[in-house]
């Protein structure tokens, strides 16, 4: 969800307010994705790099997706839509994992579709604790058994398909450690539009640009 920052600082505020104003574009992206029947939209909210930023960032972001929240549940009960979190989050405070665990409860039934936060995430911690989880759990003998779909069980993004779609706004062309595994074939689209100008229309740009992609996975047509 990148530019955030850059849409606040062109308009004189903050760089939180552009956070701010990115929460109404998920919401935005969220009802345009239960209309076109789309089962999984995932957006990378933070990265475990993120934690670097200031603490002040740090902390308004926190704030900021506990009230989001704790705000749309209703939206997401209307819309027929599940809310996961995936990442690590043994990292985020007790109470925001409190509230997580609230909403992803009340969701649990009865969806259509499916958002998904990626929050602490990244893409090298997803591969490495998947190992662990593997070693930790398989013999010896059968942890060298191993075949990539056996893998991708210990990913957090375990039993949710492989993204079809990656959007990526702002102009920035870079992965920047997202999902590094399950991304292998998915198709990518670029856009200059900042994030909190991302809404249906942008999204219905970005889908329509995928419907023109011809996907070989590497075999010849
Ligand atoms: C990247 O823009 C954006 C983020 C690091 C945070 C995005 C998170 C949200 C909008 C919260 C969503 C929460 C819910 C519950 C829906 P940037 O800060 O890197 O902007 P820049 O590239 O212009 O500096």
């Amino acid at each position: 969800m990148d530019g955030n920052g850059r849409w606040a600082k062109a308009r004189g505020l903050d760089r939180t307010y552009g956070h701010a104003e990115g929460v109404e574009s998920v919401r935005a992206c969220m009802e345009f994705a239960v209309e076109k029947g789309i089962e999984y939209l995932s957006v990378y909210a933070f990265s475990e790099e993120n934690w670097n930023r200031p603490a002040y960032e740090v902390n308004a972001l926190m704030e900021l997706m506990m009230k989001a929240m704790i705000k749309e549940t209703e939206t997401f009960l209307k819309n027929h839509v599940r809310f996961l979190v995936l990442g690590n989050r043994a990292r985020l405070s007790e109470s925001i994992n409190r509230t997580i665990d609230d909403l992803e409860r009340s969701t649990s039934q009865d969806y259509g579709t499916t958002l998904i936060l990626f929050v602490s995430y990244s893409g090298k911690w997803d591969i490495l604790q998947a190992m662990k989880k593997a070693a930790a759990e398989l013999s010896r003998e059968d942890f060298q058994k191993m075949e990539l779909s056996d893998f991708d069980r210990y990913l957090v993004t375990a039993g949710i398909p492989d993204p079809d779609l990656l959007i990526r706004t702002s102009g920035e062309i870079r992965i920047s450690n997202y999902l590094l595994w399950q991304t292998a074939y998915t198709e990518f689209y670029f856009t200059d539009v900042l994030w909190p100008d991302f809404r249906k229309e942008e999204f219905a740009k970005a889908l329509e640009a995928y419907a023109q992609r011809d996907r070989r996975y590497g075999k010849v047509k």
